[in-house]
């Protein structure tokens, strides 16, 4: 069933939990997704397009698949949502098809421009019944990432701008820099829960952690404590099933069938997600 977004980040804010945003650009990432929180008891479920992927499928194919798969899991709560996206025609046309939630990114603009931007996107997007997330600070780029350059710099989000832009923006769910990478990390990820217990007290909203691929469960599950409510996983899930496709072909005597290799990428893809989804549970 097919659910907005606001609502669920809310129940999980209040029950202590946070949602798996898992981001997904063919069948099978789709397919693997919803199949991995179906056997985990029907999680709330979030499948992030990112506007990167819009040579991979278009907007309408994506609502179009989830819709679809959606109905084979009739009793999860599931969510469409366009993950980075900084051009607004794109977040026009992805409520348009839709989506039920818009991350705008305007991280790399100056605070005011990111600020007027964002109000603009709540603006339109609530008018339509669909949620914005927005990302204050910025991430770094670790190994094989694929959102962000390897030249970003980290900064960390300053609670009390934080709660001078969800006031200013209304928007549903801020995205904050707390030490986590997109892309893999290099050595121990050295996030600051310290920072982000002060964002959670001033923010008073549904947080997003992105950078999810490599957080030991103890840090998440601190994380949650304070104000995470929904954590996105992309990286890992590509590396892990791009190693496993190398292993199949290398120990294969000839290649396998292009449909049996699709069927063992969504088995993958649910490996990793059944990994985080049992990380993300409620912490007390
Ligand atoms: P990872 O690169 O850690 O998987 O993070 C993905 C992400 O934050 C997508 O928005």
């Amino acid at each position: 069933m097919l659910t907005n977004f606001k609502e669920m980040l809310w129940d999980a804010y209040k029950g202590h939990y946070a949602v798996g945003s898992f981001n997904a650009y063919s069948y099978d990432t789709f397919k693997g997704i919803i199949e991995a929180n179906r056997k985990a008891g029907n999680r709330p479920t979030i499948a992030a397009f990112g506007a990167k992927y819009l040579s991979n499928m278009s907007l309408d194919d994506a609502f179009a698949m989830v819709e679809s798969i959606g109905k084979s899991a009739p009793d999860m709560q599931i969510c469409l949502h366009l993950d980075h996206c900084k051009d607004f025609d794109i977040i026009c046309q992805a409520i348009r098809a839709g989506f039920g939630s818009v991350m705008y990114d305007g991280s790399a603009l100056p605070f005011e421009e990111n600020l007027k931007n964002t109000a603009r996107v709540c603006e339109i997007a609530h008018a339509c019944g669909v949620s914005v997330e927005a990302e204050l600070g910025s991430l770094a780029a670790g190994q094989y990432s694929h959102e962000g350059e390897a030249t970003d710099e980290e900064i960390y989000t300053d609670p009390e701008k934080a709660a001078e832009f969800i006031a200013s923006t209304g928007v549903d769910a801020l995205a904050v820099s707390v030490g986590t990478v997109h892309g893999l990390y290099k050595g121990t990820p050295k996030v600051r829960v310290d920072i982000l217990q002060k964002i959670n007290e001033a923010a008073k909203i549904p947080l997003v952690l992105h950078g999810g691929s490599g957080i030991p469960e103890d840090i998440i599950s601190s994380c949650i404590k304070n104000g995470i409510t929904k954590i996105n996983v992309n990286t890992e899930i590509s590396v892990f099933a791009g190693n496993k496709l190398k292993e199949r072909l290398m120990a294969a005597d000839k290649i396998p069938h292009l449909s049996v290799l699709a069927l063992d990428q969504q088995k993958d893809v649910e490996e990793v997600v059944s990994k985080y989804i049992s990380f993300f549970g409620a912490t007390d």
